[in-house]
């Protein structure tokens, strides 16, 4: 069983494989937060659910990170800063999820930041990197 609210759609794709793959993790640790909240209320299933998201936007974050330092990209601080707002959003949804339904919170979560973030923040590092010759992109292979 799945919620309508996080689902990987092809054309959420930047292009480039590892990464989108990355993001399509994402969504699925997004969709298992509000699966717990939602399906039953099981407090230790949520926070779980919710660690799995802090560990992999970590991960996530430092690859993009290391790969924008390896290729000089000019724009990496604005982008880490970006990072950092969604790792806070993270620590205020686990003050939250104790006492409220947080449901609201992750789809404004979901479409007003990560979509955005990756539609017009994630792609301009990809242009970036392409016209530096940087990772192979998914229409290169
Ligand atoms: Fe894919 Fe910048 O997060």
């Amino acid at each position: 069983m799945t919620s309508a609210l996080a689902i990987w759609k092809s054309n959420f794709a930047i292009g480039l494989p590892e990464i989108d793959d990355e993001h399509e993790v994402l969504f699925r640790c997004l969709d298992a937060i509000s699966l717990a909240r939602n399906t039953s209320w099981n407090l230790a299933q949520s926070f779980n659910a919710l660690d799995q998201l802090d560990d992999y936007t970590r991960s996530h974050f430092r690859v993009e990170e290391c790969l924008m330092r390896l290729f000089d990209y000019p724009e990496l601080e604005e982008h880490q800063q970006q990072h950092a707002y969604f790792i806070a959003k993270l620590g205020e949804l686990r003050t939250k999820i104790v006492k409220e339904d947080i449901s609201k919170d992750l789809a404004i979560l979901m479409t007003h930041w990560l979509l955005n973030h990756i539609h017009h923040i994630d792609t301009k590092y990809v242009t970036f990197f392409k016209n530096r010759g940087g990772p192979r992109l998914a229409d290169e292979t």
